[in-house]
């Protein structure tokens, strides 16, 4: 007899901690003032500030994405891309949700690889959750009530409380939300989509 098991489908999150980025107090120092200029969007966020949406256009963004491209590329090569391609960062907006301000569920449509840096995560300012992509376990009321202890087969939620520099990296299509602060100090957050683009020209 042999049994094996299978596990064809993972969806991979990556954490990465730094003690803090270079751009850390710069890109929080940008995230503020932008909140004070009230030039905001609102797409996920109940409350609180959420910066129109700006590419890579100045110094400070090129920083940051130099930074983290390294974690970005290990993070890519799990998905074997059978081409030369060039990674780009495409978008990024900033999030500063003061207390009781929370994101509703949402993805990332038109991106394949997004990912959120902390710049403040004040104490119960709120974790961010990510939903099973397996639709089964979020509507079967079975995963809901029948487990105490969760796992990688019985969860449909997954919980990351952020620290500050901290790197979370995700597959855009995953539905995920950020539990409201609760605290009176800001949760200050840069989130992005990564752009994957074959090389043309390239045999
Ligand atoms: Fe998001």
């Amino acid at each position: 007899m042999r049994i094996e098991q299978h596990t064809p489908f993972v969806t991979p999150i990556f954490t990465i901690q730094y003690n803090e980025l270079k751009s850390h107090k710069q890109l929080t120092d940008e995230a503020l003032s932008l909140e004070q200029s009230k030039d905001g969007n609102v797409i996920s966020n109940v409350g609180g500030f959420q910066s129109k949406s700006f590419t890579t256009e100045n110094r400070l963004v090129y920083k940051f994405w130099f930074e983290i491209l390294p974690q970005v590329q290990q993070f890519i090569s799990l998905y074997h891309i059978g081409c030369n391609y060039d990674t780009n960062l495409d978008t990024l907006w900033y999030n500063v949700n003061r207390k009781h301000n929370f994101n509703q569920t949402h993805n990332h449509p038109n991106s394949v690889v997004s990912g959120v840096y902390y710049l403040e995560t004040p104490k119960d300012s709120g974790r961010i959750a990510f939903d099973t992509p397996d639709k089964g376990l979020s509507y079967n009321p079975f995963y809901k009530t029948y487990f105490n202890n969760f796992n990688e087969y019985n969860s449909s939620k997954y919980y990351i409380k952020p620290n500050k520099g901290l790197l979370i990296l995700f597959p855009s299509h995953i539905d995920h939300y950020v539990e409201p602060n609760n605290n009176d100090e800001p949760r200050i957050s840069l989130a992005f989509n990564v752009q994957i683009l074959a090389r043309k020209n390239d045999g």
